[in-house]
């Protein structure tokens, strides 16, 4: 076809997708609320720089994925990839700073990256998230993790995998920088030239490494955990402990170092036994108690998690949920068009899903188009039923027909189709 085609990497989803996205939300934060999250938005999109800032400049996101435009001012701004820089900006810009803290958000709506399209990978996609800020108990740490895990659980997500790790802070990290580098640099001519790259801009960045050719290396490079400082261990410790007593199972993965500059201490993601490589990760998260003053704000510590929505949904067999039955209301001869209008909107104002169909086209036609949109009931109206206060109700699924009183159809719907509601 020669028409326009829809972006690289963006999807138009079906009424049966949007519903299972909004349905994972739903539960979502439900789940969320359970644990004292309350629901936030921010703009779709930012000033630059807080992404430059936030995420940082050696990342991929923000090297190589970022939509970045000029507005008619001359301000530059970029679709959010994520959705924690926002989070923090909203939390010094509104009146949530005078909240208790910590405060504890939530949020769901889409992002934007410029990936490589694949299967649960696109340009735009939908995360739902929460972050607790301006507090760096450890347990908190946990508290996100078990909330992402029981809302999993509740979508019917089954083979999924925590994997857990801890990155050090501003103390240990040098030591562990050191460490890593004495480990590459002897070898450094034989990796490939992104991870050259990655190791002299922020060494940490080459444990993400999907590139062919360092894998070996990788394999017996230092291991965060080794180097953790006094402070950083305790944390630790502490996260581990607490998701003990959540009962979450979860597995020590010291290459965990995550996409983004911000964290420090705690990272996690959930991966997918189904979804391999580079998008095996349900979702991620950790800590960030320096994103704040990196911001150029005071600071405020705090840790979160957000899940790619289409991912979650592609193995969530619960999201769909079931579909509400249908009535298709329709109009035999042009005279009942109005009578066939009043009884729809009756019936919507009560809740009803109705469509309606009061045009001239033929009864055959109209009929035809009942049985295709999948309604559960079609509700006839031409001149004999208009003569004698009546309407014809068809039950589509075994053909079942009856003559209603038309001031009774509500009722009469309800005891043809049991849960009709
Ligand atoms: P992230 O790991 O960059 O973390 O993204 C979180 C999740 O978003 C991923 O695990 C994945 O499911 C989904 N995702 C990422 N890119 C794509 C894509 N191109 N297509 C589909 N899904 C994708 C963050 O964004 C952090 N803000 C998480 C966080 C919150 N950390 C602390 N608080």
């Amino acid at each position: 076809m020669a028409g326009i085609s829809r972006p690289r990497g963006t999807d138009d989803l079906l009424p049966a997708r949007v519903a299972a996205r909004e349905r994972a939300v739903a539960v979502g934060m439900e789940v969320a609320g359970r644990y004292g999250y309350q629901r936030i938005e921010t703009p779709v999109f930012e000033a630059t720089e807080l992404f430059v800032r936030g995420v940082g400049d050696t990342t991929d996101v923000v090297n190589r994925e970022m939509y970045t435009f000029t507005d008619r001012g001359g301000r530059s701004l970029t679709l959010r990839p994520e959705g924690t820089a926002p989070a923090v900006r909203a939390f010094w810009e509104s009146d949530l700073r005078q909240a208790p803290l910590p405060v504890r958000l939530a949020y769901a709506g889409p992002m934007f990256r410029y990936d490589r399209p694949g299967r649960g990978r696109y340009r735009q996609f939908n995360q739902f998230g929460v972050e607790v800020l301006g507090d760096t108990e450890p347990e908190l740490d946990a508290e996100v993790i078990a909330l992402a895990w029981r809302w999993l659980a509740a979508l019917g997500v089954a083979g999924t995998s925590l994997q857990l790790n801890s990155i050090g802070d501003g103390e240990c990290r040098p030591a562990y920088r050191a460490a890593l580098l004495d480990h590459f640099e002897p070898h450094l001519a034989q990796l490939p030239e992104l991870d050259q790259a990655r190791l002299r801009r922020n060494p940490l960045r080459i444990l993400d490494s999907k590139e062919l050719g360092s894998e070996e290396l990788l394999a017996t490079a230092p291991r965060t955990t080794d180097f953790l400082c006094s402070g950083c261990r305790e944390a630790f410790d502490r996260v581990l402990q607490a998701l003990q007593a959540y009962r979450i199972p979860f597995a020590l993965n010291p290459r965990l170092v995550r996409g983004l500059d911000y964290y420090v201490r705690t990272t996690f993601e959930v991966w997918h036994e189904d979804l391999r490589g580079a998008q095996n990760s349900l979702f991620g998260g950790g800590r960030y108690d320096g994103l704040s003053e990196l911001l150029g704000y005071p600071a405020a510590p705090g840790v979160g998690f957000a899940a790619g929505l289409e991912r979650v949904v592609l193995l969530a067999p619960e999201a769909a949920g079931p579909q509400p039955p249908v009535v298709f209301l329709l109009a035999a001869q042009p005279a009942a068009a109005a009578t066939v209008i009043v009884l729809a909107e009756r019936l919507r104002e009560r809740g009803h899903e109705v469509i309606c169909d009061p045009g001239r086209r033929s009864l055959k036609a109209k009929m035809r188009g009942a049985e295709r949109s999948g309604a559960a009931l079609v509700v006839i109206l031409g001149d004999a039923e208009l003569a004698a206060g009546t309407a014809t109700v068809r039950r589509l699924g075994d053909g079942h027909q009856a003559e209603v009183a038309a001031d009774d159809l509500e009722q009469q719907l309800q005891v043809l189709v049991p849960n009709w509601n």
